[in-house]
């Protein structure tokens, strides 16, 4: 496995690979890997000839108040991972050197990023959607593979890639849980072990929610109470949103003709979480 941490190098790296043919699969992480990690490099070893991930805590897509310098990093255990993948290359350029002084570009994707977590954290698909641009800029990659778990952010990025004519196959993957069904994510290392029950709760609302839509419910509105519910019972979880959106454009449905997103950020103590399943 390689390391790479210069950016020309990368680009070398890939353009001299794309000459012989092979194609480039790509997963772009913040690192802290997991097994949802995990399962996007073991489809990209399937999907590409060669596997490159990178590592990067984007400071473009951290708000002023969020979690950028407290962001986990063990850079040890993610390149251990990554060797266990099989990955080709790990991609792990400075910031400074992603953004240099000066630095003045940046995607906005308008609509998608102005609904769900877009209204909380604003700026932060920008910041995404801008980070990724350069990454598939560097990396040249066939296919991206991004996860569902993140369902806005894979949405914004295929939707980039097809404005932009971007030549990039995009693949989402579905969500991966704990044993308990909580959605991994790198942030769960911030949950103590009250909060860590706790957040079982964003589980719960959507199995509550797939029950009474499998029982025969369409209205938005009284699958959304159920669920918003189960969290509110929860005395350390604070509902950011609770939604039932199409799944397309995010916006609001009344009633569910055929399927739906049902979408959720909660904040366990200081901890913001997100989650989501397709109703139908
Ligand atoms: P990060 O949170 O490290 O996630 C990297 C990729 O792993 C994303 O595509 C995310 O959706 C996926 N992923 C995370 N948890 C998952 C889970 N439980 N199951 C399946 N896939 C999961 O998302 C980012 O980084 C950044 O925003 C990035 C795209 C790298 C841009 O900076």
């Amino acid at each position: 496995m390689k390391l790479i941490a210069d950016i020309k190098e990368m680009q070398l790296f890939s353009n001299a690979t794309k000459k012989t043919g092979k194609t480039i699969a790509f997963v772009p992480t913040m690192g802290f890997l997991h097994d949802g990690h995990a399962s996007l490099l073991k489809k990209g070893k399937e999907v590409g000839d060669l596997l490159v991930m990178s590592i990067l805590v984007n400071p473009a897509q951290f708000g002023p108040k969020e979690d950028f310098t407290s962001y986990p990093k063990d850079i040890k255990r993610d390149m251990a991972l990554a060797e266990d993948n099989n990955v080709d290359v790990v991609f792990n350029p400075a910031a400074d050197d992603m953004y240099p002084a000066g630095f003045q570009t940046f995607i906005d994707i308008e609509k998608l990023s102005n609904r769900l977590c877009g209204l909380s954290r604003p700026g932060h698909f920008r910041g995404v959607a801008t980070v990724v641009a350069k990454l598939f800029n560097i990396v040249k990659p066939d296919i991206a593979l991004f996860g569902g778990k993140d369902f806005q952010q894979a949405r914004i990025i295929k939707k980039m890639a097809q404005d932009l004519n971007m030549d990039v196959d995009i693949i989402t993957m579905p969500t991966i849980r704990e044993a308990d069904g909580l959605a991994m994510s790198s942030r769960n290392s911030y949950l103590n072990k009250e909060e860590r029950k706790a957040a079982i709760c964003l589980y719960n609302a959507i199995k509550k929610a797939r029950d009474i839509f499998d029982n025969g419910v369409r209205d938005a509105d009284a699958i959304l109470k159920e669920a918003r519910n189960i969290i509110k019972r929860e005395p350390l979880a604070v509902i950011d949103y609770v939604k039932v959106c199409d799944i397309d454009t995010f916006e609001d449905l009344d009633t569910i003709e055929d399927r739906a997103l049902l979408a959720l950020a909660v904040k366990i103590g200081k901890t913001r979480l997100i989650d989501n399943d397709i109703l139908g």
